[in-house]
């Protein structure tokens, strides 16, 4: 069996909890702990020089191979050009790019050294799987150096409509680059057609059949490949941590008043301020909930070497305490805001006591603090998740309570139907959520990934015709 090769700029140590990391690095873990195999990213550490040096591990069936990034890269490549002008782009905030031609050449610096480390680690029946925005040109430069094995990459955040992509000064360079992998995956079918789009309208690319694209003169298949989570484990783990001692200590902590819980990066495109904003018209408008409900927000600080997350940041600080100055009481608070990351094995307990899971944000590529919400839930009483349409959950969770994030009003409106909601409408709109969960856990996701990946390497990869692979290759 050929072995599995996941590159991503964050790794997941053998150790570590998951609750700092996002998702991401938890659900590749998930998927590679099963089928064992080497993962290949950033150490997490900065250093003084640029380091060539990799540091392998290996942990059960995983081997782990880190690199370190200089002070220079790490602002360059992960500080300013993936997430201060790809994040942006991607959530379709373009009035936050930050542009500038020395991070993109730092951004391709970082991928071409990821490249040169990863060489000499491969075997020939490797398949090598890239992950995210942050690696966008890593198989381009992979197949510079001569690389045949299937390389296959996923974008877990969004790929914006193409007059949004094409304010990136690079827009072409990327397009180009992930025409190199043999499969390119996205969340949802949104994405695939931005994409395609984008290569149809700019390039004059062709598609066909099956999710084939003919651009930049070779082939590639592209398809909508919803990542999901380990449903029945994290259902699991929520019904034991619902008599875990945290759970029970804020079970007693609200004394009988109704939970709604938020889980979010501290991070601009997850709509936090209007999310606290919508808890304090609702205490404004509908009086019967004062004093009778609580309202959790967990938000662990993100990037934030970047500006804007500082920003944000303060931000959310003054909407909080605006909104708890104005309705707490001497013996009630509205908003418990917290600015820490907790386990997962807690955040499933608290996710099974919350009347409602509140998932509002602006742009999203899954959301899967959405997933884990429904998961978690006790089938007999089941909370109320409400969902931002512009999450990637939201195609496969279309009975939540869909909401636009933008609407103060909408959110403030939903959070009243969630919190008044009839026990046999919310067993009614959570089941077919759990049922679509169960349908597409984190294992499946993988295995539809390689399947393909595999199917499109037996068609015979890439070049279709002119002579650009071939010159790229050394
Ligand atoms: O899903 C987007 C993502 O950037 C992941 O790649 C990452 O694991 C997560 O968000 C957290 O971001 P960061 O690695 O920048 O802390």
């Amino acid at each position: 069996m050929a072995r599995l090769v996941m590159v991503s700029n964050r790794l997941l140590a053998p150790r570590e909890r998951g609750s700092r990391a996002g998702g991401l690095a938890v659900a590749l873990r998930e998927a590679l702990q099963r089928q064992g195999g080497l993962w290949f990213g950033w150490s997490g550490e900065i250093v003084d020089a640029p380091s060539t040096t990799v540091r392998t591990t290996t942990a059960g069936r995983i081997t782990y191979a880190t690199l370190d990034l200089s002070q220079d890269d790490y602002d360059a490549y992960y500080t300013h050009y993936a997430n201060s002008t790809l994040w942006p782009l991607c959530h379709y905030r373009l009035g936050l790019i930050e542009f500038r031609r020395a991070a993109f050449q730092g951004y391709q610096r970082v991928n071409t050294n990821f490249a040169k480390a990863l060489v000499p680690l491969l075997r020939p029946d490797d398949i090598i799987w890239v992950h995210d925005y942050h690696l966008i040109p890593l198989g381009a430069e992979l197949r510079r150096l001569g690389v045949t094995n299937r390389i296959g990459f996923f974008l877990h955040i969004p790929f914006p409509a193409k007059e949004v992509y094409l304010a990136l000064p690079d827009h072409l360079a990327l397009g180009r680059a992930l025409t190199h992998y043999d499969l390119v995956g996205f969340q949802t079918r949104n994405d695939v057609d931005a994409f395609l789009g984008y290569l149809e309208g700019e390039t004059g690319a062709r598609v066909s059949e099956g999710g084939y694209v003919e651009a930049f003169g070779r082939t590639t298949r592209v398809q909508a490949l919803p990542i999901g989570i380990d449903t029945e484990a994290f259902a699991e783990t929520a019904r034991v941590a619902a008599s875990a001692t945290e759970t029970v200590r804020l079970t007693e902590s609200l004394s009988g008043r109704s939970l709604v819980i938020g889980v979010d990066r501290l991070d601009y495109s997850k709509g936090l301020p209007r999310k606290i904003e919508a808890l304090g018209e609702l205490l404004e408008h509908r009086a019967q909930h004062r004093r009778r409900v609580t309202y959790l927000q967990i938000s662990p600080p993100s990037r934030d070497s970047v500006a804007q997350y500082r920003t944000l940041r303060r931000e959310i600080d003054a909407i909080a305490g605006r909104v708890n100055g104005r309705y707490a009481e001497f013996d009630w608070a509205p908003v418990r805001y917290l600015n820490k990351s907790f386990s997962r094995g807690t955040l499933a307990g608290f996710y099974r006591i919350a009347h409602v899971g509140f998932v509002a944000p602006l742009r999203d590529g899954m959301n899967l603090v959405a997933k884990e919400y429904v998961a978690a839930q006790n089938p007999e009483d089941p909370g109320v998740l409400i969902l931002s349409r512009f999450a990637g959950a939201a195609r496969e969770l279309e009975t939540a309570l869909i909401v636009n994030p933008f609407d103060v009003d909408g959110l403030a409106d939903a959070l009243h139907r969630g919190l008044t909601m009839p026990l046999s409408e919310r067993i009614a709109r959570w089941e077919p959520m759990f049922d679509a969960l169960r349908a597409n856990p984190i294992d499946a996701w993988c295995d539809q990934f390689l399947a393909v990946l595999e199917e499109r390497a037996e068609l015979g990869s890439g070049v279709s015709g002119s002579t650009e692979r071939s010159a790229a290759v050394a």
